[in-house]
């Protein structure tokens, strides 16, 4: 599993993956943060895709072609706003990490990168949001063996190091990750 979650610090519009995931929000019309630097690299032809769409729940994620992005695919998922942990956010963050992953199951899709969603706008705390995100992806990994990379974009240092050490935690408790 070591070799199948990989950390990485950078610009999420500018990787060769098969898909990369959009932290989007649920009307999937664009926004600021990762969303709106991923319309701006693909180009207008996603934002004309993502009208026919008709929205996407929280917790939820609806897939796209990637245009002129390098990623052949765009999964956009829907995070929860922070409300201080009252309205379920730690499920839904995960249900958004899960159903990004069975869809690219499902469209055979080997390498995926995803933002570290909700942590901007959406206010999510880091930590807790790492630990969800990396914990939800190992252990549904388990369930797509077809998937070969999945690469957390941080965006700065201090979401590279957060992430990283939540990696490290899954390994020390579970070496068989
Ligand atoms: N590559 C990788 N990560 C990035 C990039 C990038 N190019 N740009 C920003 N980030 P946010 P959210 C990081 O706010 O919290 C939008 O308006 C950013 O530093 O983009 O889920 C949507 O339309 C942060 O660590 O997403 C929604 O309305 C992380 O991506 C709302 O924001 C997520 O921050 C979603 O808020």
């Amino acid at each position: 599993m070591t070799d199948r979650l990989q950390i990485v610090e950078g610009d999420i519009t500018l990787l060769d993956v098969d898909a990369i995931v959009n932290a989007a929000n649920e009307t999937l019309l664009g926004g600021g943060g990762v969303d709106g630097a991923i319309h701006r690299a693909a180009g207008p032809k996603l934002l004309e895709e993502c009208r026919t769409l008709g929205g996407c729940a929280t917790g939820n994620a609806k897939m796209t072609a990637g245009y002129e992005l390098k990623a052949r695919y765009v999964i956009h998922a829907v995070g929860p706003v922070w409300r201080n942990g009252t309205v379920n956010e730690e499920v839904l963050l995960a249900n958004c990490y899960r159903r990004c992953l069975e869809i690219a199951g499902e469209h055979r899709l080997k390498t995926i990168a995803f933002p570290a969603i909700s942590i901007g706008v959406y206010r999510f705390p880091l930590k807790l949001a790492a630990e969800i995100a990396v914990s939800t992806v190992a252990e549904t990994l388990r369930k797509f063996p077809g998937i070969e990379t999945v690469i957390f974009v941080c965006f700065n240092q201090e979401s590279a190091t957060t992430h990283q050490a939540a990696l490290d935690t899954i390994y020390a408790d579970a070496p068989s990750f």
